[in-house]
């Protein structure tokens, strides 16, 4: 057995909560591979939404396993807070949860870490979403992390101390002096109640799994353009959110994986810093954003809006090895007269379709204007019952990508899902 590979190819938020828990009867481990509880993976069924960041968006499927894979980093306040607020009683939590000995922890000091660069980038901030991420992952980098195996250790509090004096050194040299004692107490009493569930030698818990026939569906978080090598760099997370990240954040052989979904919404939108070639600034953008409830599932904060970005979405396709694309959010885009699409940018006078090193180099941006679809298409769920002009724009993406549509979704809720064979 091979290990499907499910991961956004925007700016994060493209839906894949949402696509994970509607495939998860197909599976029977869901694994999350990277990032933290910075993500925010909405779920929608029964008129009640759900938002996960760090438990896997199988979930909600019994008899399925959802395992937190090493390649993540785990706040245990925001664990607990997120089980405690889950309508799964915790033994349920409990039986269907593995979590990763090798993931890393993010410590309170991280997050006042997170804030204090921001604020020291001013201007040039990165829009973190100060869950301690970046802080997190740096550690890790630097061989000074605390890993979910480290809980077990009787010497666990002195390597508690240890980093945390290292990073109070560094918050002192931010100019701030910070008394952790509420923080600490919520945290090791959050660590108290994480040791209750199920830890797992992940790696070859999986390999296990896929030899003994079972499937697997690997779930990635944020998007290709927030990847720390492949993304906007700097204006990007702190891990590996493409196709290889689920390899590192697994431990899965790159021979062992099988299809790569790709996840894309028919337009795009990114919340944080950093450039957006595509961004809209007017009514449209407003409409979108309307529309599209495009508010934060962490943060809250309003997403910037913007037509789909053909050049950057083959970018991903292409560092991704996507094999199927599902478009996302079709139904925000009805009541639009004229749909438009990037096809080409302007660099330098020249027209280019490649992304350039740097994204702030792009002059003009060429678009494709195609027209739009009215009513609402959120009953929809046989392709041949939506509008031609929709049909026209996802076969035009077909065509440019050279990669299937296979889903549509046209609504929030797991029902509203058009397959496509
Ligand atoms: P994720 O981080 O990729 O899981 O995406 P988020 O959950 O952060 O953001 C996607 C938002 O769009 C959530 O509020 C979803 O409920 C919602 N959503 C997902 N698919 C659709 C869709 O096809 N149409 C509409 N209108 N909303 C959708
Ligand atoms: P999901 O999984 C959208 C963005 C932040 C910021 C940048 C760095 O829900 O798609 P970080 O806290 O990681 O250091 O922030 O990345 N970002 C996301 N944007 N969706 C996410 O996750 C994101 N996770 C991080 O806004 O610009
Ligand atoms: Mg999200």
């Amino acid at each position: 057995m091979n290990i499907d590979i499910l991961l956004g190819l925007q700016w994060g938020d493209e839906g894949k909560g949402k696509i994970v828990d509607a495939l998860t009867p197909d599976y029977d481990i869901v694994a999350r591979f990277q990032g933290g509880p910075n993500a925010g993976h909405t779920i929608e069924f029964n008129g009640v939404k759900h938002v996960l960041h760090l438990i896997p968006s199988g979930i909600f499927h019994d008899g399925k396993i959802n395992i937190i894979g090493n390649g993540l980093v785990i706040d245990p306040v925001v664990f607990r807070h997120e089980v405690e607020s889950l309508s799964l009683d915790i033994g349920v939590v409990r039986e269907r949860l593995l979590i990763s000995l090798k993931a890393h922890l993010i410590l309170p000091t991280h997050k006042l870490l997170d804030a204090a660069q921001e604020a020291s980038l001013g201007e040039s901030k990165i829009g973190s979403t100060l869950r301690g991420i970046g802080p997190a992952y740096t550690d890790k980098a630097a061989r000074s992390g605390v890993r979910v195996g480290d809980l077990f250790r009787k010497d666990f509090r002195e390597i508690y101390r240890a980093r945390v004096e290292g990073h109070l050194r560094m918050l002192a040299g931010f100019g701030l002096s910070n008394d952790l004692k509420e923080l600490e107490e919520e945290w090791f009493g959050a660590v108290e109640y994480l040791r209750q569930f199920r830890t797992v030698n992940a790696d070859y818990h999986i390999d296990m799994s896929l030899r003994e026939g079972r499937r697997v569906l690997a779930e990635g978080a944020q998007g290709t353009m927030l990847d720390i090598d492949f993304g906007t760099y700097p204006f990007v997370t702190s891990s590996n959110t493409v196709a290889a990240g689920a390899c590192t954040g697994l431990g899965i052989a790159p021979a062992r994986t099988g299809e790569v979904f790709g996840i894309f919404k028919a337009y795009c939108t990114r919340v944080g810093s950093g450039p957006f070639p595509t961004e809209l600034d007017d009514a449209d953008g407003q409409m979108m954003r309307e529309r599209g409830n495009e508010f934060g599932s962490t943060t809250g904060r309003p997403r910037r809006c913007g037509w789909l970005d053909l050049p950057a979405l083959k970018y991903a396709i292409m560092v991704n090895g996507v094999t199927r694309l599902f478009m996302m959010k079709a139904d925000v885009l009805s009541g639009f007269s004229e749909i438009k699409v990037c096809r080409s940018y302007t660099v330098g006078g020249m027209e280019v379709t490649e992304l350039p090193y740097c994204l702030n180099d792009i002059e003009e941006i060429n678009y494709r204007s195609m027209p739009g679809w009215q009513g609402d298409i959120r009953g929809c769920r046989k392709w041949e019952e939506l509008p031609p002009e929709l049909r026209d724009y996802i076969e035009y993406v077909e065509k440019e990508t050279g990669v299937p549509v296979t889903i549509v979704s046209v609504g929030p809720d797991r029902s509203a899902t058009v397959y496509r064979q």
